[in-house]
């Protein structure tokens, strides 16, 4: 079997994704084998063709952290050709081929069987928007519920962001959705944020051990100095559920929150989260937990179109979450 793929290619000149016919061979090891129908571009995907980004380990690679699309061959029982799934995590699109090819085959323990979900919604959640549901399910199992107040939602327009406000306002709390981009003030209503802020902290307001108390949670994937501004305004005994650094890796915190107010930091990592629990949770995705506005928060482009989506999403004019189109796109 030959197929399409764009492939990531280390060079003199930094990283590229070139478009390539592939032998099955290429695929390696794995007991599934997926036709591809979508995959998407996430922040991860980004800083896998920048030089230095930490997420790919070797190249070249087929990138694309998640794959949604139909099962093609299988030598495990549990699943059948036509079967419609998604898998995204572990070494996929970092030490494994991912998405961005017609076929991709990972272990059967990496795959999540679709119920109630089609694969373009899938792709549509992928990893940022699974991460939401995971942020939120986290504040949910610390006992937050509507009458508790407020709960921020940073990097608001981003994926994890968008899907975030979706989800937490389809359950019925009050979001405050903090962006660098006002001029997403109407999108972010329309999820359902009840007010929209900017970036936090504000334009010279200095970070301090303990603020006024204003949220009782937050699903926070920038954090950096944001993080820190965010624990010293947790109202006592709120939540932060953690997922991301897009403001950068380094908190300037102190113990305040922690020990005047209870605060809690949790931290939400999907690449690793056992395979049972997330197939469950992929099952919420598709129930109590589905976003209702998932055609809002979504942008389409075919796979070929891959590495400039991917340099938006890294130069930060990029909202939502963009599904690439696979089949019939090369
Ligand atoms: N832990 C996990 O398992 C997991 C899973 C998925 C993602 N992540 C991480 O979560 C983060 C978000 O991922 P994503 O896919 O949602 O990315 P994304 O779609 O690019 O969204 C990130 C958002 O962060 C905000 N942002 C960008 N640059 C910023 C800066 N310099 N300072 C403050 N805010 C900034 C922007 O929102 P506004 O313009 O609205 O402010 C942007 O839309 C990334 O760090 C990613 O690696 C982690």
């Amino acid at each position: 079997m030959e197929f399409q793929a764009m492939v990531a290619h280390e060079t003199d000149n930094g990283i590229s994704l070139i478009r390539e016919t592939v032998g099955d061979d290429f695929l390696g090891p794995g007991t599934v084998t997926i036709k591809v129908h979508f995959t998407s571009a996430n922040y991860k995907d980004g800083l896998g063709i920048t030089p230095g980004g930490g997420v790919i380990r070797n190249y070249p690679l087929i990138p694309g952290i998640d794959i949604a699309g139909e099962v093609f061959a299988s030598d495990d029982a549990d699943f059948v050709p036509g079967q419609l799934v998604v898998a995204h995590g572990y070494d996929i699109g970092v030490a494994h081929h991912g998405g961005f090819a017609e076929y991709a085959r990972v272990p059967a323990e990496w795959v999540v069987p679709l119920d109630g979900l089609t694969p373009r919604e899938a792709a549509a959640l992928g990893t940022a928007g699974f991460t939401a549901a995971m942020s939120v399910q986290a504040l949910l199992d610390q006992g937050l519920t509507p009458d508790d107040g407020p709960v921020l939602v940073t990097g608001a327009t981003g994926g994890v962001g968008t899907v975030a406000v979706d989800i937490l306002a389809g359950l019925g709390y009050e979001v405050v959705a903090s962006t660098g981009k006002l001029g997403a003030s109407e999108l972010l209503t329309a999820l359902g944020a009840s007010s929209v802020i900017g970036r936090l902290p504000g334009e010279g307001e200095k970070l301090r051990p303990l603020g006024k108390a204003q949220w009782a949670a937050a699903v926070d994937s920038v954090g950096g100095q944001s993080l820190a501004h965010i624990l010293s305004a947790i109202k006592y005994g709120g939540a932060v559920a953690v997922s991301g650094l897009t403001g950068g890796p380094a908190v300037p915190t102190t113990v305040m929150p922690f020990i005047l107010r209870g605060v809690s930091l949790l931290g939400i990592d999907s690449a690793h989260f056992p395979i049972a629990a997330r197939r469950e949770l992929w099952a919420r995705l598709a129930k109590d937990l589905k976003p209702r506005h998932l055609a809002l928060l979504e942008n389409y482009a075919p796979i070929t179109e891959a590495e400039s989506v991917l340099r938006s999403i890294l130069d930060g004019t990029h909202s939502g979450r963009t599904v690439l189109g696979v089949a019939g796109e090369f």
